[in-house]
């Protein structure tokens, strides 16, 4: 079933009709940077550069997708101005995502102008790996720091059903080589499905382990109509550990990257491995992320509707950037203090899917 949120006139009413308030001074930080109204500080921007991909998740898209108009796509130079209106505002670290970010053209263009940002501290990107065996090289000079790539089985036919296209012996030798170019930190991303690579768990962090790599586990989260139910599908972190815990030693680390993640050590190994268990474990205390869609919708929570539509305010103010800076800083005053996930999983909560939003 096709998603009403690839509709943008259905994306929620508070979008429609936005005005930037006159005195955004309540969401401000006196010293420059963007504090909410329960005191968290947005240093983080993810920031989604296409809604298409060259996969078909199961757990993400539905099998028909209809995508964006290009004319409802931020242009690169669009991503550009609002990367850098938050980095004038104090944000320091910026994750491009997608879809699959690597499937826009010219994307090195923009991830080397973004790293060149004052400001900016870490550029860092999500992928499916499907063109990094090509780009690995390239994104290493244009600044990227870190890399995530997504990694669900280790078992061909499995790779299949799960992204319906994909090709895992292409995935393999991407990962192979951003390790050669030189990439540290590494991190794989599963999401953990019930029946489907449950299984796996134990290989794919012996996988992690084998190339010196991290690996985050990720609870199913409802986000978009993907045409099935998720109920049976869900997951979640205490089971998955316990199921580690067969095989390796887990040590709890109290280190942070400042995400969602909990980590855990491996002992007399180079991997971490992280869980983020957005039902199980709420991180929204500590959330200190805004996300930008490739529609250029500004949310400022993951697990929530409310979001402020940049792309009118950057068209109708192509050289002044005080609109774009004034709606950035009103959504601090919108952000919610936590997500709305519940682990019934059959109704998808957020209408919108994860590659409109990249994760
Ligand atoms: N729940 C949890 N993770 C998801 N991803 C995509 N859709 C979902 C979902 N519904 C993951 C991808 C990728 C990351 C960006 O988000 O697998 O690793
Ligand atoms: Fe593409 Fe990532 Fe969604 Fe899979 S999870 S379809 S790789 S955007």
């Amino acid at each position: 079933m096709r998603n009403e949120s690839l509709n943008p006139e259905a994306v929620s009413e508070s979008l429609s009709g936005f005005v930037p308030p006159t005195s955004p001074a309540t969401s401000k930080h006196a010293d420059g940077t963007l504090v909410d109204k329960y005191g968290r500080h947005v240093t983080y921007l993810r920031l989604s550069i296409t809604d298409r991909c060259d996969f078909r998740c199961t757990y993400c898209m539905a099998e028909e997708m209809t995508f964006l108009p290009r004319a409802q796509v931020l242009t690169l130079e669009e991503c550009l101005r609002i990367v850098q209106t938050f980095t004038a505002l104090g944000v320091t670290k910026v994750r491009i995502t997608g879809g699959e970010p690597l499937v826009r053209h010219n994307v090195l263009w923009l991830l080397d102008r973004i790293a060149r940002l004052q400001g900016l501290r870490e550029l860092v990107l999500t992928t499916n790996g499907s063109q990094l065996e090509r780009h690995a090289g390239a994104l290493r000079e244009a600044g990227v720091r870190r890399l995530n790539i997504s990694l669900d089985t280790l078992r061909p036919e499995r790779f299949r059903e799960i992204t319906r296209i994909g090709d895992l012996a292409k995935v393999l030798r991407g990962i192979d080589a951003a390790r050669a170019v030189g990439f540290g930190r590494l991190k794989l991303n599963t999401v953990m499905m019930r029946g489907r690579n449950d299984d796996e768990f134990i290989d794919l962090v012996q996988f992690a382990v084998d190339k010196g790599i991290d690996i985050a586990f990720i609870e199913e989260m409802p986000l978009g109509d993907i045409g099935h139910g998720r109920q049976g599908s869900y997951f979640g972190t205490e089971e998955a550990i316990a199921r580690l815990e067969t095989r390796f030693t887990l040590l709890p680390s109290t280190e942070s990257t400042g995400g969602p993640a909990r980590y855990w050590r491996i002992p007399g190994t180079e991997t971490r491995v992280g869980f983020i268990s957005p039902h199980s474990h709420n991180f929204c205390d500590s959330c200190n992320r805004v996300r930008v869609t490739a529609q250029g919708e500004l949310y400022p929570c993951l697990g929530n509707n409310d979001a402020i539509r940049l792309l009118p305010l950057l068209r109708a103010h192509p050289s002044d950037d005080a609109p774009l800076r004034a709606a950035i800083m009103h959504t601090m005053g919108i952000k919610a203090k936590g997500h709305d996930f519940t682990e019934q999983m059959n109704a998808p909560q957020v209408v919108r899917f994860m590659s409109m939003t990249g994760g």
